[in-house]
C-alpha cells in the first residue's frame, strides 16, 4: 500500500460510484437519500445494509460492516486492500505505479488462493500428461474433453506425495499448502509430509469471483478403504455454508433461465452442464443452510431440487427444501426414476427427456405432504394428526405470513379441518420459533466476540468517538478549536487516540479525502466500521455537543488518573517521598477538573 500514492487512490475512489459498484453484487433499493439492501455480510430478513451516495460509504446497522468502495470489495471478495485497488485500477484505467510484490507480505487469503491455483494447474496438467491412466475412467463416466478443460478438472495418481514432490522441486514455500489442507504431515513424524488427495479425479471449487478456494476429489480406486469423495477442509477462503459448487459458472445462466436446478453431486452438475443445461449448482454433500438460501436469492427465487431417487436423496430434498422453502424461495422437487441420479439419467437420456422430467416438478409443500403420507401412513387419526403437526412445524418457520395462510388452507382442505384452527396453530408455532430466534440473536455478539478480541472500550469512549465524528464531519469549522483544546493524551482508547493523531497530522486534507484515506490505512476493519457508523449520523448542533464531549473526555481522563494513583497509594507508606508526590498529583488533577467544569459548563 505504501507504494501507491494517496492521490491515485483518491482518484480511483472518486471515479468509481459506490452505488453502481455495490449494485453489481446485491440489489440496492433507493430509500430516502440512502440506498438499502439485505446485508451480504450476515443473514437478515429486513434490509439494514445502507449505502450513502453523498459520502460514498456503506454501513450495515445489523452487523456493523462498513467503509468505502475498497472496504466493500475487500470484504465481499475476500481480497486485500491492494487487490481491491488493483481491481478498480484496471476497471477505471487509472494506472498504478509499478512495484515489486513481496511474497512474504501476501495476505493469508492470497497465499491460499495461490496454493489452490498452483495445485489446480498441476492436477490439470497431470490429467493430460498421464492421460492413458485416467482415460478409461473418463470414458466410462462419459466426461468430454471440453468439460475437462472448462472446469479445469484434474487427476492425481496413486502416490503418497505427488504434489509434495512438485512443491519441493519448484522450491515453493510449503506453509500455504499446509494451510490450504493440500499437504498433511504424519502424526508420528512431523517431518513426514504427504498429499491429502491421492488417486483421485479433482474438481476445483470456485468462489463467486472465479478463484479456486478448495477441491473435491473423487476416489478412483473403487475400494471401500477410502471415502468416495474427500473435500478440502474449511479455511479462511472456504466456508462450506457459503459455497454452492458450480455457482460461478451457472450464475448468468440462472439469471437467464429464471430458475436454478440444484443437484447433489459434482458428477451430476458436470453431466447437466455438458448436456447444455447450465443453470445448475451442486450442494456437494453439505447440508443446505440459510446462507445458501441467501446466496441463491441473489440470482433467482425459483429453485428446482433434483436429488437422487434413493432414501438419502429424498431425505436431503426434504431437509434442504425446507430451509429454502421457509426462506420464501419457490421450491419445486423432481423425483428421478428409481436408482438414478441426474448424472446417470443424463447418460441414458438426452436433454429433452430431462426437460420433460423438469415439467413434472412439484411444489415443495406438496412433495412434503406426500413424503409424510408415505412414511407415516394415513390410516388412522393419530397418523393424520402427526402429519398435520409436522406440516405446521414446517409452515411455522416460513417467513411470509401470506404463504403461511395459503398453505395452511391447503392443509385444512386436505385433512378436513377448520381453517381457523390451522391458522391459529401456525401462528402459535411461528411465535415460538421467533422467540427462539431472538434468544439466539441475543447470544450472537458473544459468539462473535470470541472470534476476535473485542475492542477495549474504556473511559468516556462514546464521547471520544463523538468528538472524532464531529471532527471528521465538520473538519474545517472545528479543527482549530479542537486541536487547541484537546490533546492526544486525553484519549483513553488507543484506537481513537490513533485516529485523532492521524487526523491532526493530516488535517490539511479535505474532509472527504481525509475520511476515505483513514478507511484505507486503518487496519482493523472494526474501527473502519465504527467510523462509518458515525458518518451516517448527523449531529444537529455540533458546537454545543462538542463542549459536552470535551468536558466528558477531560474529566474522565483526570478522574481515571486519580483512580490509578489512589490504587498506587495503597501500596505506599505515608513516610515514603512518592506518597507526597502522589497526593500532590491527585490535588492537581482535582483542581484541573474543577477548572474544566467551570470553563465548559458555563457556556
Ligand atoms: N459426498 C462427499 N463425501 C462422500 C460422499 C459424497 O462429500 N463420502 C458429496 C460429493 O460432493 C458428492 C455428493 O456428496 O458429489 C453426492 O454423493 P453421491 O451421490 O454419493 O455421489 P455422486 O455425485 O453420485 O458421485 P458418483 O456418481 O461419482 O458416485
Ligand atoms: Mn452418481
Amino acid at each position: 500500500m505504501a507504494q501507491i500514492p494517496d492521490h491515485i487512490i483518491d482518484r480511483i475512489r472518486e471515479t468509481v460510484d459506490i452505488v453502481e459498484l455495490i449494485s453489481r453484487y446485491i440489489n440496492l433499493k433507493k430509500q430516502g437519500k440512502n440506498f438499502k439492501a439485505l446485508c451480504p455480510f450476515h443473514t437478515e430478513k429486513t434490509p439494514s445494509f445502507t449505502v450513502n451516495a453523498d459520502k460514498q460509504i456503506f454501513y450495515c446497522f445489523g452487523c456493523g460492516a462498513g467503509g468505502n468502495v475498497f472496504n466493500f470489495l475487500m470484504r465481499y471478495e475476500k481480497i486485500t486492500f491492494l487487490e481491491a485497488i488493483q481491481k478498480l485500477s484496471a476497471e477505471t484505467g487509472i494506472e498504478l505505479p509499478k512495484f515489486r510484490e513481496d511474497e512474504r507480505k501476501l495476505s493469508e487469503y492470497d497465499q491460499l488462493y495461490r496454493a489452490y491455483q498452483f495445485a489446480c494447474d498441476f492436477y490439470h496438467n497431470l490429467l493430460h500428461s498421464k492421460y492413458s491412466q485416467i482415460e478409461p475412467y473418463l470414458k466410462k463416466r462419459q466426461i468430454d474433453p471440453e468439460t475437462i478443460k472448462f472446469f479445469k478438472i484434474g487427476y492425481v495418481p496413486d502416490e503418497w506425495d505427488t504434489l509434495y514432490q512438485e512443491i519441493l522441486r519448484k522450491k515453493m514455500d510449503l506453509e500455504p499448502f499446509q494451510k490450504a489442507g493440500l499437504i498433511l504431515e504424519s502424526e508420528k513424524d512431523r517431518q513426514k509430509k504427504y498429499d491429502r488427495f491421492r488417486n483421485r479425479l479433482m474438481f476445483p471449487i470456485l468462489n463467486l469471483s472465479g478463484r479456486i478456494i478448495a477441491f473435491g476429489g473423487r476416489d478412483l480406486g473403487g475400494t471401500t478403504e477410502t471415502p468416495k469423495y474427500i473435500n478440502s477442509p474449511e479455511s479462511a477462503v472456504y466456508i462450506k455454508s457459503q459455497v454452492l459448487y458450480g455457482l460461478y459458472f451457472a450464475k448468468e445462466w440462472i439469471r437467464q433461465e429464471g430458475f436454478v436446478i440444484m443437484v447433489e453431486g459434482y458428477m451430476d452438475h458436470l453431466q447437466l452442464f455438458q448436456n447444455d443445461i447450465k443453470n445448475v449448482v451442486a450442494t456437494s454433500g453439505t447440508a443446505l443452510t440459510s446462507e445458501h438460501a441467501k446466496l441463491i436469492r441473489r440470482y433467482t427465487k425459483e429453485i428446482v431440487l433434483c436429488y437422487d431417487a434413493d432414501a438419502a436423496g429424498i431425505q436431503a430434498a426434504v431437509r434442504g427444501g425446507q430451509i429454502l422453502f421457509q426462506d420464501n424461495l419457490n421450491v419445486r422437487v423432481i423425483i428421478l426414476p428409481e436408482n438414478e441420479d441426474p448424472d446417470s439419467f443424463l447418460r441414458k437420456n438426452n436433454k429433452s427427456e430431462f426437460y420433460a422430467l423438469l415439467k413434472t416438478a412439484r411444489d415443495y409443500f406438496d412433495f412434503r405432504i406426500e413424503q409424510l403420507q408415505k412414511t407415516i401412513g394415513m390410516q388412522d387419526v393419530s397418523q393424520k394428526s402427526k402429519i398435520v403437526e409436522d406440516l405446521i412445524d414446517c409452515l411455522g418457520g416460513h417467513s411470509d405470513p401470506l404463504k403461511q395462510n395459503f398453505y395452511g388452507n391447503i392443509i385444512a382442505e386436505k385433512f378436513n379441518l377448520q381453517e381457523s384452527t390451522i391458522t391459529e396453530e401456525i401462528r402459535r408455532k411461528s411465535k415460538q420459533i421467533k422467540s427462539r430466534e431472538m434468544r439466539y440473536q441475543d447470544n450472537e455478539p458473544d459468539r462473535k466476540a470470541q472470534e476476535k478480541p473485542s475492542l477495549s472500550l474504556v473511559g468516556a469512549w462514546s464521547a471520544e468517538k463523538d468528538l472524532l465524528l464531529i471532527l471528521l464531519n465538520h473538519l474545517d469549522e472545528v479543527k482549530n478549536v479542537i486541536f487547541q483544546l484537546v490533546e492526544e493524551q486525553d484519549f483513553l482508547n488507543k484506537e481513537f487516540r490513533h485516529i485523532f493523531t492521524l487526523v491532526k497530522e493530516n488535517s490539511s486534507k479535505s474532509k472527504d479525502e481525509l475520511t476515505h484515506w483513514l478507511f484505507s490505512i486503518l487496519e482493523d476493519e472494526r474501527i473502519v466500521s465504527l467510523l462509518t457508523a458515525e458518518l451516517f449520523k448527523e449531529i444537529s448542533k455540533p458546537e454545543r455537543y462538542l463542549n459536552d464531549c470535551i468536558l466528558k473526555i477531560k474529566v474522565t481522563r483526570y478522574q481515571t488518573e486519580i483512580d490509578t494513583i489512589k490504587q498506587q497509594l495503597k501500596q505506599l507508606n505515608p513516610s515514603q517521598p512518592e506518597y507526597q508526590a502522589h497526593l500532590h498529583q491527585i490535588n492537581s488533577n482535582l483542581s484541573k477538573i474543577h477548572e474544566i467544569r467551570k470553563i465548559f459548563t458555563r457556556k
